[in-house]
This record gives C-alpha cells, sequence and structure tokens, in this order.
C-alpha cells in the first residue's frame, strides 16, 4: 500500500504563518488562492519535511516571525514528521512510535514527487530514459536504436552512391552500332600482308616477261645482222617466243586485289574501339547502380524490421500510462514529443511516469495548475483517483474547485481552534464546480 499524506500543519515557514491541512485521500486537493499568499509556500514546506534538507528553503524561517519555524506532517502508514526547534531539526516517528530518521522516509518519499519541475524541465532524453528505466527494457530499446541508426546511415550513404552512379551512367554515351567487344589491327594487317606478297609475285612475272620480251628483241637484231648465225637464232628465237607466249598468258589472267577496305578499316579501328570502351563502361557502371539499389532495398527491409521488434518491445513493457512511448530516445504521449502535448497532458505523464519511480510513494506535489480548464482538473482528479494517488496542488484561483484558499499565510477561515473543521473534504470533485 503506498504511503499518503494525513495530515500537514506548518508554521513559520516562509509565508507561512500557520496552515494545518488534511488532503484527501486519493485524487486532487486544490490549494487556491491569490497571487502571493502562501501557496507555493506550503507545497515547498511539505517537501523540505520529506525530502531532508536538500529540499531546505533559502529562507525557510517566516520573516518577523516571533517562534521558529515548525513542520508536522502525519503519514498514512502511522509515520510522524517533525521539523522544529531553532535548528528545525528533523525528527521522524516510525509507526511503533520508535525514533526513525531521513533514511526511513527515503523508502517511500520519491524526491521527483516533491519536485515535480525538476521532471517537466529535464530534457527530452532524460524523460525517456527515466521511462526506460521504470519498463525495464532501456538496454535492449538502446541497442536496437543504435543499430537502427547504423543500418540507415549506411543506407542512406548507399543511396546516395546509387543514385550519382546512375546519374553518371545516364550521362555516359552509347554506340548501338559498335560491336559487342574491342576488334585488333593484327588480323587485317596480316591479310593485308598476305596480298601484298601475292601482288609483288605477280609484279616478279610482269618483270620476266619484260625481259624476254627485250631479248627477242634483240635476237631478232642478231637475226638480221647475223645471218650466218640465223638458224641458231632463229631456232633460240621460236623458242624465246614460245616462253614469251606463256609468259604472256600466264600474266593477262593475272588480277591484282584492293586493299583499299583493309586500310579504311586500319584507320577506323580506333574509333571504333573507343565507343567499344565506352559501351563497356555504360554498361557496367549500370550494373554497379543496380546492385547498390538492390543493397539499398535490402537495407530498408532491415530498418523495417528493426522498427518492428522495438515497437514490440515497447508494445511488450508494463507502461507507466497507456501511450508512453521512447521515439529515437525521446519520450512520446500518443505518439506526440513532449513539447506537442498539451500542458494537461505534460502533468498527466510526469506525473505517472514519477509514480511508478516509487510505487510506495503514493502522492506528488504540483505548482502552478492554472493551466488546467475546470472540465480538464475534474478528469486529472478523476485519474489520480483512479491511480489511487494523492496530489496536493496549488491554483491561482479562489474558485469552488479549491477545497482550501490561503490567504496571508493562513487557510481562510482557519482560526487556531477550528483548523480542521475547515478543511474537511468536500464532495467537489463529485460535479460541484
Ligand atoms: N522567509 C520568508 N518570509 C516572509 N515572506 C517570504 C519568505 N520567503 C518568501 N516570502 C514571500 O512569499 C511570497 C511568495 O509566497 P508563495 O510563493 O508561497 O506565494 P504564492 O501564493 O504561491 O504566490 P503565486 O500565486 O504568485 O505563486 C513572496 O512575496 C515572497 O517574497
Ligand atoms: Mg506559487
Amino acid at each position: 500500500m503506498s504511503v499518503k499524506i494525513t495530515q500537514f500543519e506548518a508554521e513559520n515557514v516562509k509565508r507561512i504563518k500557520a496552515v494545518q491541512i488534511i488532503p484527501a485521500e486519493n485524487g486532487l486537493t486544490l490549494i487556491g488562492g491569490d497571487n502571493n499568499q502562501g501557496k507555493t509556500s506550503v507545497l515547498d514546506s511539505i517537501a523540505w519535511a520529506l525530502g531532508g534538507d536538500k529540499f531546505r528553503p533559502a529562507a525557510a524561517q517566516r520573516d518577523g516571525a516571533n517562534a521558529p519555524a515548525h513542520l508536522r506532517v502525519v503519514l498514512s502508514n502511522g509515520c510522524i514528521v517533525e521539523r522544529k526547534g531553532k535548528n528545525s531539526a528533523l525528527t521522524v516517528t516510525d509507526p511503533t512510535g520508535k525514533r526513525a530518521g531521513q533514511q526511513l522516509l527515503n523508502e517511500f518519499v520519491e524526491a521527483l514527487a516533491l519536485d515535480l519541475p525538476r521532471f517537466m524541465n529535464a530534457n527530452d532524453r532524460e524523460k525517456a530514459d527515466t521511462l526506460l528505466k521504470i519498463i525495464g527494457v532501456g538496454d535492449m530499446l538502446a541497442c536496437i536504436d543504435r543499430e537502427i541508426k547504423q543500418v540507415y546511415d549506411k543506407r542512406t550513404a548507399i543511396g546516395q552512391i546509387a543514385e550519382s552512379k546512375q546519374h553518371y551512367a545516364d550521362e555516359m554515351l552509347e554506340y548501338p552500332e559498335a560491336p559487342s567487344a574491342p576488334i585488333f589491327a593484327t588480323e587485317l594487317i596480316r591479310r593485308q600482308q598476305d596480298i601484298l606478297a601475292r601482288n609483288g609475285e605477280n609484279q616478279r612475272k610482269r618483270d620476266l616477261a619484260a625481259q624476254l620480251e627485250q631479248q627477242v628483241h634483240l635476237l631478232q637484231q642478231k637475226v638480221d645482222n647475223l645471218a650466218e648465225q640465223l638458224r641458231e637464232a632463229s631456232e633460240a628465237c621460236s623458242k624465246a617466243m614460245q616462253d614469251l607466249e606463256t609468259a604472256r598468258k600466264s600474266a593477262s589472267d593475272l588480277q591484282d586485289e584492293s586493299t583499299a577496305e583493309l586500310e579504311a578499316d586500319l584507320q577506323n579501328i580506333e574509333e571504333t574501339n573507343r565507343k567499344v570502351r565506352a559501351n563497356m563502361d555504360k554498361a557496367r557502371a549500370e550494373d554497379e547502380a543496380r546492385q547498390l539499389a538492390e543493397q539499398y532495398k535490402q537495407l530498408t527491409e532491415n530498418i523495417n524490421a528493426l522498427r518492428a521488434k522495438r515497437t514490440a518491445l515497447l508494445n511488450g513493457a508494463d507502461l507507466p500510462l497507456p501511450g508512453l512511448g521512447v521515439d529515437d530516445g525521446r519520450l512520446t504521449y500518443n505518439g506526440h514529443q513532449w513539447n506537442d502535448m498539451s500542458g494537461s497532458d505534460q502533468l498527466r505523464v510526469a506525473t505517472a511516469i514519477v509514480r511508478k519511480l516509487n510505487p510506495n510513494c503514493g502522492f506528488v506535489l504540483l505548482d502552478k495548475l492554472e493551466q488546467m480548464d475546470l472540465r480538464t482538473l475534474r478528469e486529472f482528479g478523476a485519474w489520480l483517483e483512479g491511480e489511487g494517488l494523492q496530489a496536493i496542488a496549488t491554483r491561482v484561483s479562489t474558485g469552488g474547485e479549491c477545497r482550501i484558499i490561503i490567504e496571508d499565510g493562513r487557510v481562510r477561515g482557519q482560526d487556531t481552534e477550528t483548523r480542521l473543521e475547515a478543511t474537511t473534504p468536500r464532495q467537489w470533485m463529485k460535479g460541484e464546480f
């Protein structure tokens, strides 16, 4: 059973002259009043009484008081806490009547319940850390978040490379008419040399024919000039003429082949190969871009799987308030981050989380509830009651929603004799205001 404040009395603390309060066991006890009347001083006094010296107000003793500050808190577990005397010394009496100290109080007093602004003013990550500490999945979630960040960063880098590679490939020239592999000059040169060799052979035969023709000519001269040698010369001449005939025949069938086409091909070879290389580069770039796009898709699937895992982890946790979560290391409520929550939602979230921090602590102090309209106040009060939580809160108002009105450091209508009667709980939560 969590511990509540059953009764509170203070004298001469900060703005308080004398105040005695019996808060409702569950739900909201609103302390109203105009500005500067001592509302916050009441909460500060409770915090000092229960939270120890670190909650001691800077000017704890009321100016002009002729008696020392005095605080007395009766708790629902039977403990009685007092600060009195010149040094405001602490006395804690346990339920059996034995003396105890701050250590006993710390077992059921949650420091953040005495100082909710400290939680509310913490940054988003600190709030999320507090929640994760409560639900006990912080390490696993941080691990998943780190993994998501790593894969996400990797995917971003791959995506950028894939995109620029694709741009690069798109801008490269392409030659559809070029062959698919580079061609080499050696084969063409070999064919050219064969033809040139055959043509050389032809030339040699032509030269031979020309020589024989010359010889016939000389011999005919010899026939003319040398009658005596006519017969031999005639024979030689006839033979030479026969040879000449054969040679002529063989030379007349010969035809030279053209190397023009090969020469043109040789000239074009470099240009063709340049196009072939360009096509190969483009194909390679496109292939790389395709592979990177495939990797990007795979990484997206990894991120989605990790996100599903973290959602499952949070869904499976025992949350202080349905709708709470942690997104990218920041606390969220119904999908909104702290700054996007309404003021009343912020209060509800803070109260729920702080309550879970120490379930033995059944109360929380809330200053400045002006931001809540009456309907929201009533809803908040009903929620607190449902949670079995006691909230002692202040509000600049003298309306009927306030169970207690503080005026000039006192509870309105409360004098020394009738203190408690004036603070008897009313049925205000049931819609009186
Ligand atoms: N030790 C002290 N003795 C006398 N007055 C003090 C002391 N400490 C603070 N005060 C005065 O108390 C007043 C503030 O009291 P408190 O904060 O309790 O009022 P409040 O009702 O909460 O006001 P608000 O509505 O503005 O929040 C200030 O005027 C401050 O100067
Ligand atoms: Mg105040």
